[in-house]
C-alpha cells in the first residue's frame, strides 16, 4: 500500500524544526512513502473568530434543523481549507513546532485552533468525508532549553490532536537548541528523528485496532498518553471526579509509582478511568453534549440576564488608538 506522510513545520526556514522533519521524511521517503512538507508561515492562517458557527451548524445538523454544513465562515478568506484537505489525504503527519514561552507557538496554535469547523468524527457522520484515514503523528517539539523551559510544549502538541482526529504515536523533545543548524551539533537528536520516521512507518504499516505508543514507553506520567502533566482533580460539569487526573488525556486515578523507572505515575482507576479519555470518540461525544446542555442552560436564562447584557455592552471605557 502507498502511504502519504505530511511534515509541517512552524519554526524559521531552514531552522532546527525543519531539519529535523527533513530527517524524518528521507527515513519515511526511503522506505517508499510519498512524502511533503509545509512550513506554516508560508500560509495566510487567520486566527479562529470564535464564531461557533461550525458547532452551532453542527448542532443544528444533528437536531435536523439544518441540512447541509457549510464550513468555517473562514473557509475561502485563507489557506486553511485547502491545508486541511491536503492533510486529510494523509496517513501520518510529524509535525515540528518551536516552543516560546513554554508551549507551542502562536503560528501554530493559530493553524491548530481552526480544525473544530474540520472534526472527522462529525464529518464522518454527516457523509462530507468518507474515509476515516487514521493518520498517526510523530510530535516534535524545540527548544532553546531543555524540559523546564519546555514543559508545556508537547502537551499542548498533544492536546491539539484529538480535535484534528490524528493519533500521536511518538513524540520527542529537542533540547538546548537555539540558532538555526543548532541540531547537527547533536547528532542523537537528528537520530532520534529519524527513528521517529522510522516509527511512523511502523504505525503506518500496523492495523488500525493494533496501533499502540512507538516512544519511550516510560515517557511522561500519564501512561495513556505519555503527557507529564497531572493534576489534582475537581469535580467535572456532571458530577464526575477523580483524585487525579491528566490535563491531555482526561484519564483519572490516583499517584503511584513507575515501577521501572521508581518515579510518579498516575495509576489510572480500572473501573472508571477512561470515562473521560479524549483519545474515545464516545468521551469526546460526551464534550459535545456538555456544549450542548451549556447551551440550552443558556438559552433558558437569556431573557433573564438580557438587561444586565444590554448594560455591559452599552458600557465603553477608554480605548488605545494606533496610527497606521
Ligand atoms: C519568542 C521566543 C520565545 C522562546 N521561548 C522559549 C522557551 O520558552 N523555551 C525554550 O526552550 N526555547 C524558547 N525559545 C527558543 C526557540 O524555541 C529555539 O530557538 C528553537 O530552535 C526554534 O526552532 P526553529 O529553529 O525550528 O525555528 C524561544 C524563542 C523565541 C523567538
Amino acid at each position: 500500500m502507498a502511504y502519504k506522510v505530511m511534515g509541517v513545520c512552524a519554526g524559521r526556514k531552514n531552522g532546527n524544526g525543519e531539519i529535523a522533519v527533513k530527517a524524518a521524511l528521507k527515513v519515511l521517503q526511503e522506505k517508499g512513502a510519498e512524502v511533503e512538507m509545509i512550513n506554516l508561515f508560508d500560509y495566510d492562517i487567520l486566527p479562529c473568530s470564535g464564531c461557533e458557527g461550525c458547532t452551532m451548524q453542527m448542532g443544528n445538523i444533528a437536531m435536523g434543523k439544518q441540512k447541509e454544513y457549510h464550513g468555517c465562515v473562514l473557509k475561502d478568506k485563507d489557506d486553511v481549507d485547502q491545508l486541511v484537505t491536503e492533510l486529510h489525504t494523509c496517513n501520518g503527519v510529524i509535525f515540528a513546532v518551536p516552543t516560546y514561552d513554554l508551549a507551542p507557538s502562536s503560528v501554530y496554535l493559530r493553524f491548530a485552533q481552526r480544525f473544530l469547523a474540520y472534526e472527522l468524527s462529525f464529518l464522518k457522520e454527516i457523509g462530507v468525508v468518507k474515509d476515516d484515514p487514521h493518520t498517526v503523528a510523530g510530535l516534535i517539539s524545540v527548544g532553546g532549553s531543555m524540559h523546564d523551559w519546555q514543559p508545556l510544549a508537547l502537551e499542548v502538541l498533544q492536546a491539539s490532536m484529538f480535535t484534528m482526529s490524528i493519533t500521536p504515536v511518538d513524540r520527542l523533545m529537542i533540547q538546548r537548541v537555539g540558532r538555526p543548524g543548532n541540531v547537527l551539533t547533536t547528532p542523537e537528536q537528528v537520530e532520534r528523528a529519524k527513528q521517529m520516521g522510522e516509527h511512523i512507518w511502523e504505525a503506518m504499516n500496523t492495523p488500525v485496532e493494533e496501533r499502540s505508543w512507538l516512544g519511550d514507553p516510560n515517557d511522561g506520567v500519564c501512561p495513556n498518553c505519555h503527557s507529564s502533566l497531572v493534576y489534582p482533580g475537581d469535580a467535572h460539569w456532571d458530577g464526575v471526579e477523580f483524585p487525579y487526573e491528566c490535563a491531555v488525556c482526561g484519564c483519572g486515578g490516583t499517584l503511584g509509582t513507575n515501577p521501572e523507572t521508581g518515579k510518579l505515575m498516575l495509576e489510572i482507576d480500572p473501573e472508571n478511568g477512561h470515562i473521560r479519555d479524549r483519545f474515545i470518540d464516545a468521551s469526546r461525544a460526551e464534550h459535545l453534549n456538555e456544549i450542548v446542555q451549556t447551551r440550552i442552560g443558556f438559552m433558558q436564562r437569556q431573557g433573564e440576564i438580557k438587561p444586565l447584557y444590554d448594560e455591559y455592552k452599552s458600557m465603553e471605557f477608554p480605548t488605545v488608538e494606533v496610527s497606521r
